[in-house]
């Protein structure tokens, strides 16, 4: 064996290199267990990964004072009690510090949603920094953080101060931000979701939308290694993304059906708001097709 060789077999594989190569689908819990407690809390988290979610799935974005805060939405409305709390409409996540936005309540709403439900009482909960978010998850699972608004640079920085370099994944519907990501860096393994609105400056239809082999080269130039993409797939663009050493994973699965279609046309991973519904399935699926791939 010669040198580069011997430096190679020593270095130990990252769990996310680990867990992107096993043969059997992944699940990962989108923001969090969404269906039995309010999205991107750490309660959420907490139950996705008690349900055997390989990875908890969370949103990011940049407050005012450069600190990352989870939260799905541009503005603090629909899940946040900002409205009641500040008397304003639409406030928007980069207009106020991590200490503000961390004061709302992000359990009330879910709460009113599901009145007479026999699910937990959730007010009191409150909006989570991607910081305790990443030490909660982290602690037996692995993330895959979400960018929604914010430079590459500031959420490496807090990846790199927590030593969690490539022991996450960073996705992003913003391609610039995962070229400048992998260009800060290149270990990091970095997921591409689409489909994308718009291409070279044109409204895409639907029919362009679907994942075929131009994305997956597009993806691939990014630097970014999974395909995460809504269920507009097909078996050729699957197989051209394996042949290219990618994967594929897909969005917001609930349904067994269509978690089975999905699974058929050779999906790697599935990201669903019920992680307890998907894992049945697959295991239905490994009872009456035997095993799943
Ligand atoms: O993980 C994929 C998922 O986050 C898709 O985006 O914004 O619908 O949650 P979104």
């Amino acid at each position: 064996m010669n040198a580069e060789n011997t430096a190679k077999a020593a270095e130990p594989s990252s769990p996310v290199e680990t867990l992107i190569n096993l043969h059997r689908p992944i699940v990962i819990g989108h923001r969090g267990y969404n269906q039995i407690a309010p999205e991107n809390t750490l309660p959420s988290f907490k139950l996705a990964k008690m349900a055997g979610a390989d990875m908890v799935e969370l949103d990011y974005y940049n407050a005012k004072d450069g600190k990352l805060v989870c939260i799905h939405d541009e503005v603090l409305d629909r899940t946040t009690d900002a409205v009641a709390k500040w008397g304003e409409k639409g406030v928007h996540i980069n207009s106020k510090t991590s200490d503000e936005l961390c004061s709302l309540d992000a359990g009330k709403w879910f709460d009113k949603k599901n009145a007479g439900s026999h699910l937990p009482i959730y007010a009191g909960t409150h909006l989570p920094t991607l910081d305790e978010s990443l030490d909660l998850i982290q602690d037996g699972n692995l993330t895959l953080i979400h960018h929604k608004e914010g430079d590459a640079a500031t959420c490496l920085k807090l990846l790199r101060e927590k030593n969690l370099v490539n022991k996450v994944i960073v996705q992003s519907f913003d391609w610039n931000y995962l070229k400048d990501f992998h260009q800060l860096e290149p270990n990091q393994v970095l997921g591409a979701l689409g489909p994308l609105w718009s291409r070279g400056g044109k409204q895409l239809t639907n029919a362009e939308k679907v994942l075929d082999q131009s994305w997956v080269d597009e993806v691939k130039s990014n630097g970014a290694r999974l395909v995460v993409w809504n269920n507009q797939i097909t078996r050729e663009a699957v197989d051209y993304a394996h042949q290219h050493g990618m994967k594929v994973w897909v969005y917001t699965i609930n349904e067994p059906a269509m978690a089975n279609k999905m699974l058929d046309l050779g999906a790697d991973g599935i990201i669903t708001d019920n992680t307890s519904i998907i894992w049945r399935a697959i295991a239905l699926r490994a009872t009456e097709k035997g095993l799943p791939r």
